[in-house]
């Protein structure tokens, strides 16, 4: 039981490297806030958690959005009287270069994956500040460190998750706060798998994910959980400003 009443917020933790994650957080004993826009998943997640006999709060928002990253926080806050470790993982996914990006499909994935983090880790500063410390994860991506193609405004999102992390390890340090990211490569989850559907071929189009790195598979959502757990860990506490891929040696070649 490494986290032990540890207070723990997941966002997108309804589905995929989330639910995992949230998952692992609460059989490792922590009280878990699960944040997702999707009401049904999102209690689906919760009644899993409970049925474990675990401790978990569903929290409905969208964390675009200003005043919903803080309305959880405060429900956390309220709930708990702290808040130990943020899992900023929920993000999206689109394909395109630059010249079929649309402005307004680039700015709605910047203002998920990009913004998002950055509310969330704004907000959560004052409670870390006050207990005198806490952990910030940053699910990022393999296509934060490469330019994978054809997917441009998700690269440059995840790429901005990098430096997020990065500035904030070196911001927050003074305070007792450590701030890491996970790069996981190309993942078994619901988003891949939409992606994946929408192929001409979807066996072709998995193969070739899978083929594309040395490990030659997909990454289960469970591992990329593990590497959040294990970054979040005080065994590791002198890690801060970590970059930390998992993703089958694809950006090792
Ligand atoms: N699956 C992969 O291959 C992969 C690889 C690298 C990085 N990632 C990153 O990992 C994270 C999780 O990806 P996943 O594959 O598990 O995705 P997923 O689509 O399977 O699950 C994401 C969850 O986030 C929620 N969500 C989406 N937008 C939200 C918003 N605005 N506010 C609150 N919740 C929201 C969704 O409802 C969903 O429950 C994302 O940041 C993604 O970019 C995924």
């Amino acid at each position: 039981m490494k986290f032990q009443s540890k207070v723990v917020i997941v966002t997108g933790a309804g589905a995929g490297i989330g639910l995992a994650t949230a998952l692992k957080f609460a059989e490792s004993g922590a009280f878990v806030a699960l944040v997702d826009t999707n009401i049904q998943n999102g209690k689906k997640a919760l009644e899993i958690i409970e049925r474990n006999g675990c401790e978990a709060i569903l929290c409905v928002a969208d964390i675009q959005d200003s005043s919903q990253v803080r309305g959880a926080i405060e429900k956390v806050i309220q709930k708990w009287g702290r808040a130990d470790i943020l899992v900023n993982n929920a993000g999206v996914y689109i394909q395109g270069n630059a010249n079929e990006t649309s402005e307004e499909a680039w700015e709605r994935l910047l203002k998920i994956n990009l913004t998002g983090a950055f509310l969330f880790t704004k907000y959560i500063f004052p409670a870390m500040e006050k207990q005198g410390g806490g952990v910030i994860i940053n699910v990022a991506s393999e296509a934060g460190l490469v330019g994978i193609k054809d997917q441009v405004a998700y690269n440059v999102s995840k790429a901005g998750v990098i430096a997020l992390t990065k500035s904030c390890a070196v911001d927050f340090a003074s305070y007792g706060i450590r701030v890491n990211s996970v790069c996981p490569g190309t993942t078994d989850t619901p988003l891949v798998q939409e992606s994946i559907n929408r192929s001409a071929d979807p066996f072709v189009a998995k193969r070739n994910l899978e083929s594309i790195r040395p490990l030659n598979r997909l990454g289960k959502p469970e591992e990329i959980a593990s590497a959040i757990l294990y970054l979040a860990s005080d065994e590791i506490g002198y890690a801060t400003g970590s970059i930390f891929s998992i993703d089958g040696g694809y950006t090792a070649q």
